[in-house]
């Protein structure tokens, strides 16, 4: 915690001050493809923006695709031969996810680098598309089924290419402060024992324990991929949309 507020670099030389150009610095992604859910906004548009700087082949999933295409458009404006494309996915819904996956295998290219970046915070209660708690549908379920989708083609490309793969969860420290059990499981949906920050913690401690068991399960078949789930750090975002006031308390 002291590293993260204090901006102290880790072993890495890195730490919670350093910029992404600044940690990417020197790295030529030219073979890379990489697929940034949500990367139309706040910390996916960055990461998109920087790998795409760095020669990456970027696709941005968004349901927006309006924003998606300003996005696009942004990143074009400094960097001419960005290698930028847009796709609609919408995480909160089985069947959109599906549409895209489907779509983007039909495309035949690599799949290098999966970011799980997309996610919605301390949202009033409401139900997906497909009937689930919305945390938890958009945050988890959605990039978990999403992962599950892609994965053979991330096996392929990391086989073929001699390139390790890598999958990133966004998580957060708020992966902490869930309900008592961790995950209810058998209450997912329960809006009489409803919290917004709870669920929102719920969702982000399955992000994790899904890239740890995803990873442990990558391992054991000796497949050339790596998956790791990140906490950012305290970034203002369009995340804030539903809890300005709780954020301001900071
Ligand atoms: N900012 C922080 O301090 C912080 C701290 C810890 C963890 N995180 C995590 O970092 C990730 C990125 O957050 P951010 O701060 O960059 O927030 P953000 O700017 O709001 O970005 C989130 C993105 O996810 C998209 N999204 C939401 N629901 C979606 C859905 N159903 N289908 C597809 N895309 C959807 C949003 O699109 P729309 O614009 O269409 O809603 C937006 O582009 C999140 O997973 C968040 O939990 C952030």
């Amino acid at each position: 915690m002291l590293r993260l507020i204090t901006g102290i670099p880790g072993p890495s030389g890195f730490g919670s001050a350093s910029t992404a150009e600044q940690v990417t610095e020197g790295i030529d992604a030219t073979n890379l493809t990489a697929i940034i859910t949500g990367g139309a906004s706040g910390i996916g548009l960055e990461t998109a923006r920087v790998l795409a700087l760095r020669r990456a082949h970027v696709i941005i999933a968004a349901r927006n695709m309006v924003a998606a295409n300003e996005a696009k458009q942004l990143i074009l404006k400094d960097n001419q031969t960005a290698r930028v494309d847009v796709m609609k996915l919408d995480l909160c819904s089985m069947k959109s996810i599906k549409d895209f996956a489907d779509n983007f295998i039909a495309l035949n290219i690599h799949l290098n680098i999966l970011i799980n970046n997309a996610g919605v915070m301390f949202c009033p209660f409401q139900l997906s598309e497909d009937g689930i708690e919305m945390q938890f549908a958009t945050n988890h379920l959605g990039h978990f089924y999403l992962t599950n989708l892609l994965l053979d083609k991330m096996k392929d490309t990391a086989r073929v290419t001699g390139i390790e793969g890598r999958i990133v969860n966004l998580t957060s420290v708020a992966h902490l402060h869930t309900y008592e059990e961790g995950i209810r499981f058998d209450k997912i949906n329960d809006q009489n024992c409803y919290s917004d920050k709870k669920a929102y913690g719920q969702s982000k401690l399955a992000n994790l324990l899904h890239a740890n068991e995803l990873s442990r399960r990558l391992q054991e078949e000796g497949e050339n991929i790596t998956v790791n789930s990140v906490h950012p750090g305290l970034i203002t975002t369009n995340l804030m949309r539903h809890s300005a006031r709780f954020v301001s308390m900071f």
